[in-house]
């Protein structure tokens, strides 16, 4: 695996004699990576000439300074994993040479409906601060194909309109969320959680789960306040949203319909966790 700090780095090698006309696989990521994100590099050494992964810890999409400071940074090991699973380029660029105009965002207020409920909600500007690094890495790295995880479903909805306005010709492929043997989504923030908490976590995705499995016309209702119920009677978690969804809007349905989404959002003790489930 070649290892590029840098954008210049980055640029000589994309333009060898050996990446040139080749097909080029991308996944971004902020690192402290786990088997979800090993699941992106998979699918896309199976389906690229090449792979190319991106660490970078992206100091505009965190709204909040102390997330931000405990975000888990472990590089060395990524570099470790990502070799094992033979990925090509590892791209660890440093924010000054990402953000050389300093921390500006622009601004995904206009991408539609999806972008200003659940997280666009509750993390304000946290989507402007994504749209802006996808947009340059996009740029820098070039890919033809796209790799993300369906763990930040909403950011699928919103790296996908990015884009369609970018009129890249870029494929976007959305991999399904990898979880813990007891059922907890993966994410580089679990290492966070106390004992107790990693044990409260479950009532996410159990949450998901009880409801996906009764996704029903006559009993939804019930069924999604069952799911709230489970996750508020449980003392360490605070539950932000569960809601069930159009998949494309992201509207929450106010009658049943066949195809829907269940997301949830929830702190557990001082660390926020998502997850959701996609309904059939
Ligand atoms: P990060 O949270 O590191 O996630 C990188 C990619 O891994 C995302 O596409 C995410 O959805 C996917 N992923 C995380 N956990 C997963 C799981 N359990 N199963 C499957 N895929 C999973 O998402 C980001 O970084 C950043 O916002 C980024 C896109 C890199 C922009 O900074």
């Amino acid at each position: 695996m070649i290892f590029c700090k840098g954008i210049s780095s980055l640029n000589t090698v994309l333009n060898s004699k050996e990446f040139r006309n080749k097909s080029l696989g991308f996944v971004p990521t902020m690192g402290a990576l786990h088997q979800g994100h090993l699941s992106l590099i998979r699918k896309a050494k199976a389906e690229n000439d090449f792979v190319v992964c991106s660490i970078f810890v992206n100091p505009t999409q965190f709204n909040n300074p102390e997330d931000l400071k405990l975000y888990p940074r472990t590089l060395d090991k990524d570099a470790m994993l990502l070799a094992a699973e033979n990925c090509d380029i590892l791209f660890a660029p440093e924010a000054d040479e990402m953000y050389p105009d300093g921390l500006k965002k622009e601004s995904a207020d206009d991408y539609g409906y999806f972008i200003h409920v659940l997280e666009g909600a509750h993390r304000p500007g946290h989507f402007d601060g994504v749209v802006t690094i996808v947009r340059r890495l996009f740029e820098l790295v070039n890919p033809n194909k796209v790799y993300f995880g369906q763990k930040d479903y909403q950011q699928c909805l919103v790296v996908r309109e990015l884009i369609n306005r970018m009129n890249a010709n870029l494929s976007f492929v959305m991999c399904p969320v990898v979880r813990e043997e007891d059922g907890l989504a993966m994410s580089s923030r679990n290492v966070r959680l106390s004992e107790a908490e990693r044990k409260a976590s479950l009532v996410l995705s159990q949450a998901l789960f009880q409801l996906s499995n009764s996704w029903e016309e006559n009993s939804w209702v019930d069924a999604l306040q069952a799911s709230r119920d489970l996750i508020q009677n449980n003392p360490l978690v605070k539950l932000d949203y569960l809601v069930v969804c159009d998949p494309n809007s992201l509207k929450e349905l106010d009658s049943f319909q066949p195809n829907a989404i269940a997301l949830v959002a929830a702190l557990c003790g001082s660390t926020r966790l998502i997850d959701n489930v996609i309904m059939s």
